[in-house]
């Protein structure tokens, strides 16, 4: 091969090459990292997508050549010289592509290893290392115990930054799947089973939880949030929320709406919710009238038993059955907070 070919060769290839390098670059395919684990995930797809830059470059460039230099010419109607082979080339292409498989499978295997790995704390005691959090899914919504607290549960999924969180997730009816994208990991949450991920935020801030796995009829709108917050912060929080959960009498209905994530679908004024996927709270009164109920009666039953009665325009099964297990004084606190509240 003569050097001037040669060089249109590499010219070809630095073209597709940059070319390719500019598309994986610019366009965001990926949400920036927010956890140590998306962190590693994040080095893999950069180790591939290298590699497959490369062979993308070579193997583009020796085809742009060939297209070019060695098509018929017009009237040219002969056979092609016969060719039998190239030992030494097929061995290159046979090695250089099983080694980098091998590569890609022992940074990977690396990769999996650890994000499935709790460090040891580095103080004794820490309430915090691992913070275990259960994950239930259910026809459609999330809630979150954190069993270390008392129990406490939370629509929200509040973690601390840089403390090792291990989820435990389960589902009380069909498969669904967690996902905050910023984490980089997705779980499956399956009925009758316990499957375990582990996610070390790094980056203060609120996330996505999304279900990404097609559930029925409010798939779409079953969402979440993460948040991340300082160590110090997330302990005041979940003292707090034990307090003001905790004890018959200190229920606050207010506390029970919000860390049941009523919020996420309701509108409800006096508690600033804004949300229309569910029936309008405000109006309590005009739909217990329309159930033919009173009005706190109505409000316990649509809240235990949600599919005795669906306020028209509204799908049935759309609101979790799940709240039938809040403990009494917590549900008796509710319905006297949303009862007080419904507008005359
Ligand atoms: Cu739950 Cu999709």
């Amino acid at each position: 091969m003569r050097r001037g070919s040669v060089a249109q060769l590499v010219a070809i290839g630095i073209v597709c090459g940059g070319g390719a390098a500019l598309v994986a670059i610019l366009i965001p395919w990926l949400p920036d990292p927010a956890s140590r684990q998306a962190g590693r995930i994040d080095f893999v797809f950069w180790f591939v997508t290298v590699i497959c830059i490369a062979i993308f470059a070579l193997v583009a460039a020796v085809i742009i050549y060939s297209v070019l230099k060695f098509r018929a010419q017009p009237g040219e109607d002969m056979d092609g010289p016969p060719i039998h082979g190239n030992t030494g080339l097929e061995i290159v292409w046979t090695a250089v592509p099983a080694a980098l498989v091998t590569a890609i499978s022992i940074v990977s295997a690396i990769v999996l290893a650890k994000n499935d790995h709790i460090p040891k704390a580095s103080a004794a005691g820490d309430p915090l290392h691992p913070l275990v959090v259960e994950v239930t899914a259910q026809q459609f919504a999330w809630s979150f115990k954190y069993t270390g607290f008392g129990d406490l549960t939370s629509a929200t999924l509040k973690l601390p930054l840089n403390k090792p969180v291990k989820l435990r997730i389960t589902s009380l009816d069909v498969n669904h799947s967690f996902w905050v994208p910023e984490f980089g990991q997705k779980q499956d949450a399956v009925p009758g089973s316990w499957n375990n991920l582990v996610i070390t935020p790094d980056k203060n801030g609120t996330y996505p939880v999304i279900c990404t796995e097609l559930c029925g009829l409010g798939h779409a709108l079953m969402r979440s949030r993460a948040e991340v917050m300082p160590a110090q912060k997330f302990l005041s929080w979940a003292k707090g929320q034990q307090k003001k959960l905790g004890g018959p009498a200190g229920s606050s209905g207010k506390a029970v709406f919000t860390a049941n994530g009523c919020d996420s679908c309701h509108t409800f004024t006096p508690a600033g919710a804004n949300k229309k996927i569910g029936p309008d709270l405000d109006n309590l009164r005009q739909e217990a009238q329309r159930a033919g109920q009173p009005l706190e009666q109505f409000i316990r039953t649509s809240i235990v038993d949600p599919n005795a009665y669906v306020e028209p325009g509204f799908t049935k099964g759309l609101m979790p059955t799940s709240f039938s297990s809040l403990p009494k004084a917590q549900l008796d606190a509710l319905v006297s907070y949303l009862a007080g509240g419904a507008k005359k």
